[in-house]
């Protein structure tokens, strides 16, 4: 099967978040198992053409506008590292050359709409420069989430694209694409399809809402999340378009790239170590994260760790709410993450207020995500959603077991601790509430202070467990060879 995926993110070329990640390794197991996988992105200016030695291609691509007009723009290509898989790279200094992917500032930039309908046309443009017929193009969130559309629309009859089917990955709900009517003269897909059943949202043109009544077929990066969107609570006010195609939906859990996080391998943590060495690695990888974060090196105390993009997504108003209470216990707690800015201003000040108990590191650092993973005894996720959420199984490869809000993929992959049978992987909660966290956070210090048994089964339970790439990579396979069947067999 030929693939193109299309996408906003690709680690390690440019990543904000878990996005990064799954385009970054999902093509890689998929041309493993025989399929010639492509991908595109934007050539933002943070993705640096000398270091991965990209190439710039003999041609211009045209890519039609609508109202704006043509725009032209240059392609880079690379690979994915450790693969052939190819990658290519929009070059358009008015959309791309930037310092950042989506905002400067915590504002996200004024054009969005322009930059990822850009996107979203030029990968279907580039297929036919390249001579590319793909059997399925697979999006990602709203920024690509218009190219189903697309191709039903003005691309139905196009040589190259027309006959392909199309695989939108839904990866958060809560951002759609949402912009003003006028949209639609950039898109220029005609006006009849400005409706509710397709682009129209609350007299908005709604990206991703094209996608999700286009697509071929849909997906979800957990199974307890394609079931979460399709009520108000998750949906973002999609619910009832998701529902509609609910037979069309289906859920994949996310892989890990256990070449870059394995506790084994790690060479970004203080020592290495394996199932058998986990007490006295993980004790060596604690004295190492207390020293990088200058808490006191206790090797006696509960350290809860979190990295995370602060937003409320990601529990940070309700962590903000708890920590007062959760450093009267005798702990220590790491954050290290950035996002809205009172958060970097709120435990900038707890860190001041506690400096023997709470350290944090605004910003973001590949190393020390890894030291965290490694030398924290316990990863706090208290997401009020979660479609799939990394960290989580990160910590469960490194003999760390997570406290996670029972949602989403933090649902789907942690199991909650038995203490009469000494099964589970991590210890969870199900109210979004400060005080629910509160309480499951101080059952794992009493855990770790009072049941040894118990810590040391999680800890092994925790890395035993596997979630692989090479799984997940089958199961898209499936939906793809669905898709195709499907797009054969439809009408449009
Ligand atoms: P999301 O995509 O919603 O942010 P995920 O758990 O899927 O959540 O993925 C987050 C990814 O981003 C992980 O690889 C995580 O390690 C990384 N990450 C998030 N914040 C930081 C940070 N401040 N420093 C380093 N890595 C971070
Ligand atoms: C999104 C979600 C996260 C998921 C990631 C990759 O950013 O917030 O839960 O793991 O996409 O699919």
């Amino acid at each position: 099967i030929s693939i193109l995926f299309a996408a906003s993110e690709a680690a390690p070329f440019a990543k904000e978040g878990g996005l990064g990640d799954v385009v970054g390794a999902l093509p890689k197991y998929l041309a493993a198992m025989g399929h010639d996988v492509r991908v595109v992105l934007p050539r933002y200016y943070s993705v640096d053409r000398e270091k991965y030695g990209l190439r710039l291609l003999p041609f211009v691509l045209t890519v039609p506008m609508g109202i704006i007009g043509h725009q032209y723009c240059g392609v880079y290509e690379g690979v994915l590292p450790g693969s052939e898989v190819p990658i290519y790279f929009l070059e358009h200094e008015g959309y791309y050359g930037r310092a950042g992917l989506y905002q400067e500032h915590g504002e996200g930039y004024l054009d969005n709409d322009n930059r990822f309908v850009f996107l979203s046309k030029a990968a279907l443009e580039l297929c036919k420069a390249l001579d590319f017929k793909p059997d399925v193009i697979h999006s990602h969130d709203w920024h690509t989430g218009i190219i189903p559309a697309l191709l039903n629309t003005s691309y139905l009859h196009d040589r190259y694209v027309g006959d392909a089917a199309s695989l939108l990955t839904l990866h958060n709900m809560q951002h759609q694409g949402n912009f003003y009517p006028g949209l639609m003269e950039v898109l220029d897909v005609g006006w009849k399809h400005f409706n509710f059943l397709e682009l129209e949202k609350d007299d908005q043109v709604n990206l991703l809402k094209g996608g999700l009544t286009h697509a071929t077929l849909l997906n979800t990066v957990s199974q307890g999340y394609a079931h979460e969107i399709q009520t108000a609570e998750f949906g973002w006010g999609l619910e009832g378009v998701v529902r509609e195609r609910a037979g069309d939906l289906y859920g994949i859990l996310n892989g890990v790239d256990y070449q870059e996080w394995n506790p084994e391998t790690d060479s970004m943590i203080a020592t290495p170590y394996t199932p058998t060495t986990v007490t006295e690695g993980k004790a060596a990888c604690k004295r190492d994260l207390q020293a990088s974060l200058g808490l006191p090196q206790r090797p006696d105390v509960p350290l809860l760790g979190v990295v995370s993009r602060m937003v409320k997504q990601k529990g940070t108003d309700i962590l903000a709410a708890a920590i007062h209470r959760i450093l009267e216990m005798d702990v220590q707690f790491v954050i290290v993450g950035n996002g809205e800015p009172w958060a970097h201003f709120y435990f900038g000040d707890i860190a001041a207020m506690y400096p023997e108990k709470f350290a944090c590191y605004i910003g973001y650092n590949e190393a020390l995500a890894h030291k965290v993973e490694a030398g924290a005894d316990f990863f706090v996720m208290p997401s009020a959603f979660e479609p799939c959420g990394l960290n989580q199984m990160y910590s469960l490869a490194y003999g760390t077991p997570p406290i996670v809000r029972a949602t989403g993929g933090l649902e789907d992959s942690v199991e909650n601790f038995n203490e009469a049978t000494l099964t589970g992987t991590g210890f969870k909660f199900w109210n979004h509430n400060a005080t629910a966290l509160f309480d499951t956070v101080g059952w794992a210090v009493y855990t770790y202070f009072n049941n040894p048994e118990g810590l040391a089964a999680l800890r092994q339970n925790g890395m035993a467990q596997r979630f692989t790439w090479e799984d997940a990579a089958v199961k898209y396979d499936r939906l793809y060879r669905l898709a195709i069947r499907r797009r054969r067999g439809a009408e449009y």
